[in-house]
């Protein structure tokens, strides 16, 4: 029997809700055929915007998307994908496949899909390949109410009104696809640029500078001392993808040892953003500006036999435990990381929902964040559980990874077991209160099992209804390769 503690007294930073939050890039079929089937589509759109997916989106309260990209951002013009659709300009994607891109989707289709959603809109604006005038306009049109050429040409455009956009990012990897920089060129060029970033009317924006690549501490070093005063936030992308570029193997036909593997690599975002903490706090002690993980998930192998320059992969049991365990590890925390973005929600690397035509199916890890999504605005507790290391070939992991929350009189925990082949023993103790009820939900399978087409519910949530009471806590079996979510009420 292991002991899961869960101390009511103890309560800790408040869970930004946008951590539980999404990127969109225009990138194989995320936006297009994905999210957007175009008005004329004999599937069930608003405004060309499926509406399935939208309902998906919102039942597990996205709270933030990210747009247009990526590497995409940088080499993306938002002049020529607004006004009337045949006059807007064809360009090459560049970065994803070198196919046409239309631009019928741009900015009002992006803040109204925002809208239907019930989001915030999280913007990036091109520095690689754009200019200060284009950025500094883009932010007027979509935010200013007054006489001006940019809310002239909005209006236009049929929006009389201007939108509200809090999140805005000054560039993507301006270390990689975005400039290739080095970070003592970009942290001047990210002050110049964001100096235009107007805050017009009563729309406050939250600046957000191009952080790290995975472990680069220098970038994070140079970025704080020489422009942290110009932002509020910092990014950081990290992708699981083991083996590295040349070896990440099939999303789906993997053996144990890889996926030990996997884990063992997804578990390293915990190491990552407390260096990087370590770095914000001597120039930020005060946590003015806030670690924003705006790219992470799985990167595995495209699937056999799909466009290379797509990231098309699918979602397993592997991709929902590894959702699982980044998601309680950014809970943790919570008092620097203020915002994260999986990687990506239609159809791209770790989604949350795949199409095909007019079909649609939800992943694995779209379930955990249906799961998790009580956490959102949550306060944290303090929380801890008995585990052990196991694994595979010298891949080691923890058996059991929690993360627990309060909201009012309700606690929400998600407990993860990542064996593969053994369940394990609970006895779950609060402290400071008494437990009145409960009820569980549970996410379980096989290492390999997920949804497809054909059978697109293989794996769903499931009522879990063996938990016991106990003297001072609950008592039950958590199954192998499993996230359990148990709300508590005291
Ligand atoms: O998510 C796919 C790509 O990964 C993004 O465009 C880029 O920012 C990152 O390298």
């Amino acid at each position: 029997m292991r002991e899961l503690f869960i101390n009511t007294a103890k309560k800790g930073s408040k869970i930004n809700k946008n951590i539980y939050g999404h990127f969109a890039e225009h990138l194989g079929h995320c936006i297009y055929g994905g999210i957007f089937v175009g008005k004329n589509s004999i599937i069930p759109n608003m405004n060309g915007i499926r509406t399935d997916i939208v309902k998906a989106l919102r039942e597990i309260k996205a709270p933030v998307l990210r747009w247009p990209g990526g590497c995409f951002a940088d080499e993306y013009h938002w002049i020529d994908g607004i006004g009337p659709l045949e006059n807007r300009k064809k360009m090459v994607n560049t970065h994803w496949g070198g196919v046409t891109e239309d631009n019928s989707f741009g900015t009002h289709e992006f803040l109204d899909l925002c809208n239907q959603i019930g989001c915030e809109p999280y913007i990036t604006g091109n520095v690689g390949s754009g200019t200060v005038r284009e950025m500094s306009e883009w932010v007027e049109y979509i935010t200013f109410d007054g006489i001006s050429p940019m809310a002239q040409l909005r209006k236009q455009n049929g929006r009389e009104k201007s939108w509200k956009l809090k999140y805005f990012g000054v560039g993507n990897e301006n270390w990689g696809c975005g400039g290739n920089m080095r970070p003592e060129y970009y942290a001047d060029v990210y002050r110049n640029y964001q100096t235009y970033v107007r805050q017009y009317d009563h729309n406050k924006i939250f600046k957000i500078a191009c952080g790290p690549n995975t472990d680069d501490l220098h970038w994070t070093e140079v970025m704080m001392k020489i422009a942290g005063n110009y932002m509020d936030g910092l990014s950081l992308h990290y992708y699981t993808s083991p083996g590295g570029p040349k070896g990440r193997g099939s999303a789906v036909n993997f053996e144990r040892s890889k996926y030990y593997e996997t884990l063992q690599e997804a578990l390293r975002m915990e190491k990552l953003i407390e260096s990087h903490s370590i770095i914000m706090d001597k120039y930020d002690p005060e946590k003015h500006v806030g670690l924003v993980v705006d790219e992470w998930g799985n990167w595995f192998d495209v699937q056999e036999g799909t466009n290379p320059g797509f990231l098309f992969q699918q979602n397993t049991m592997r991709d929902a435990i590894v959702a699982a365990l980044t998601l309680n590890i950014f809970n943790s925390h919570s008092n620097r990381v203020v915002m994260a973005n999986i990687a990506q929600t239609v159809n791209v690397l770790q989604s949350m929902i795949l199409t095909e035509g007019e079909k649609m199916i939800l992943t694995p890890t779209y379930h955990v964040f249906d799961l998790y999504k009580d956490h959102q605005d949550a306060e944290l507790l303090d929380s801890y559980v008995e585990a052990q290391e196991i694994g595979v070939d010298g891949f080691s992991v923890p058996d059991l990874h929690v993360s627990a929350s309060k909201t009012d009189d309700t606690i929400h925990v998600t407990l993860v077991n990542t064996s593969d082949s053994e369940s394990r023993e609970i006895l779950c103790r609060i402290g400071g209160a008494s437990a009145k009820s409960f009820a569980s939900k549970i996410l379980t399978g096989a290492i390999n099992a997920h949804n497809d087409f054909d059978n697109p519910n293989q794996i769903k949530p499931k009522s879990f209804d063996d938990i016991k009471m106990a003297e001072n806590g609950l008592c039950f079996t958590i199954l192998p390769c499993s996230c359990l979510e148990i709300t508590i009420k005291v």
